[in-house]
């Protein structure tokens, strides 16, 4: 079996049920469920033995080593983290002891684990770090796309937090051996994506008659990655990517917010018009910049296509329409996240370690 960290936020949640529908290897899933996780998500595999769900913190290093010896998974995969670069600006502590603290002590109870392993299982193992290509900084406009050599430069309190978790991630390998492997990726869109982050919010808010908010001129460009392409992509990495390697995951559509924000209104007006028969960009509005924010980010994915042979299945144009149907068809998810409702599900429908 495998133990997954932060499945129950959005990429982890996408990963675990891919993972089950696709595989009969049972998975122990550990997270915290701070305010980004949402145990709903995760209510189709409610009864599903191959699913076994903890609430814990990584950074609990009795619980994980407890969950070491009792399930010895082959393998860990690392998404648990505080992942919102806004909340990290009003205050960055979380972000500082889950990033940090949190994949230090994950990082020594797993490394505890395994040096006890025989040297078979010991050689087969892998820990699976997920991290983004925020830690590289901003790119001047036309720059080449961050390949995995480019310098870090994180520059948000989130990105600092993220990179300093490569590293950690990196010295357990170089001093102590540890089979890891890390994965950086762009900016994911899709399903069950927690709507303070751009599409679903502005999709959500769209809907709801509410202002879309453009941070700035909105010409920052992100590059957008379908999420289940993102779970293709790690799944790759752990079944034969090279130990001590790091692979960036991209998906080669750089665009800017303020495209984006036009095409999910176009999207809208196509298939839930305003009652008023307006277009949604009438509800665009300009607000203040982020400070620090980042201007543009691209990654160039060719180290995984190359080595390990992996491409995404979904265009821009394909993955959005996917994501306005999805949300368009789970008005009850979206209801229960901005309720706080999905808060209550664990009491009700899963047991606490
Ligand atoms: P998310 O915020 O939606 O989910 C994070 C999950 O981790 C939540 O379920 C939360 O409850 C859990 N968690 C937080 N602190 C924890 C702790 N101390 N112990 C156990 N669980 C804890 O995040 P996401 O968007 O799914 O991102 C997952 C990972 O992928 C993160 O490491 C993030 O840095 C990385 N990443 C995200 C993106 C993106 O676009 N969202 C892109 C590249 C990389
Ligand atoms: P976000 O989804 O927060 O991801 P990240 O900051 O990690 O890239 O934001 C994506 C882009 O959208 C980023 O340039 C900030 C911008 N943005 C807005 O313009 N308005 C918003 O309300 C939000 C949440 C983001």
């Amino acid at each position: 079996m495998i133990l997954v960290t932060g499945g129950a936020g959005f990429i982890g949640a996408n990963f675990v049920l891919d993972w089950l529908a696709l595989h009969d290897e049972p998975v122990i899933n550990l997270d915290k469920l701070t305010y980004a996780g949402n145990p709903e998500t995760l209510s189709s595999l409610q009864g599903d033995a191959r699913h076994r769900f903890v609430q814990g913190d990584i950074g609990d290093s009795a619980l994980v080593s407890r969950l070491m010896t009792e399930y010895r998974p082959r393998a860990v995969v690392h998404f648990a983290a505080e992942s919102h670069v806004d909340r990290s600006i009003h205050g960055a502590e979380d972000f500082i002891q889950t990033n940090i603290l949190g994949t230090f002590r994950l990082l020594e109870a797993v490394r505890t684990h395994w040096s006890a392993l025989p040297a078979s299982h010991k050689a087969d193992f892998r820990f699976l770090h997920v991290s983004t290509d925020e830690v590289y900084g901003s790119l001047a406009p036309g720059a080449p796309a961050f390949n995995e050599t480019h310098a870090y430069e994180p520059n948000s309190p989130y990105s600092a937090s993220k990179a300093a978790s490569d590293h950690l991630v990196r010295a357990w390998h170089h001093t102590h051996g540890l089979p890891v492997l890390t994965t950086n990726c762009s900016n994911n869109y899709g399903p069950f994506h927690f709507p303070e982050k751009l599409i679903p919010l502005m999709i959500v808010n769209a809907l709801a008659g509410k202002p879309l908010p453009v941070y700035g001129d909105g010409m920052q460009v992100r590059d957008w990655l379908y999420v289940k392409d993102h779970c293709s992509a790690i799944r790759r990495v752990l079944e034969a990517g090279r130990v001590g390697e790091t692979y960036n995951v991209g998906g080669w559509n750089e665009k800017p917010n303020i495209e984006i924000v036009h095409t999910i209104c176009a999207l809208l007006d196509d298939l839930r018009p305003r009652a008023d028969g307006a277009s949604y960009t009438t509800q665009i509005t300009h607000v203040k910049d982020r400070p620090g924010h980042d201007r543009r980010y691209a990654i160039d994915a060719r180290k995984l296509e190359a080595e390990l042979g992996w491409k995404p299945a979904e265009t821009f144009e394909t993955g959005i329409r996917k994501t306005v149907q999805w949300y368009l068809e789970h008005g009850d998810w979206v209801a229960h996240v901005q309720s706080g409702a999905y808060r209550q599900w664990i009491t009700s429908h899963y047991e606490a370690a």
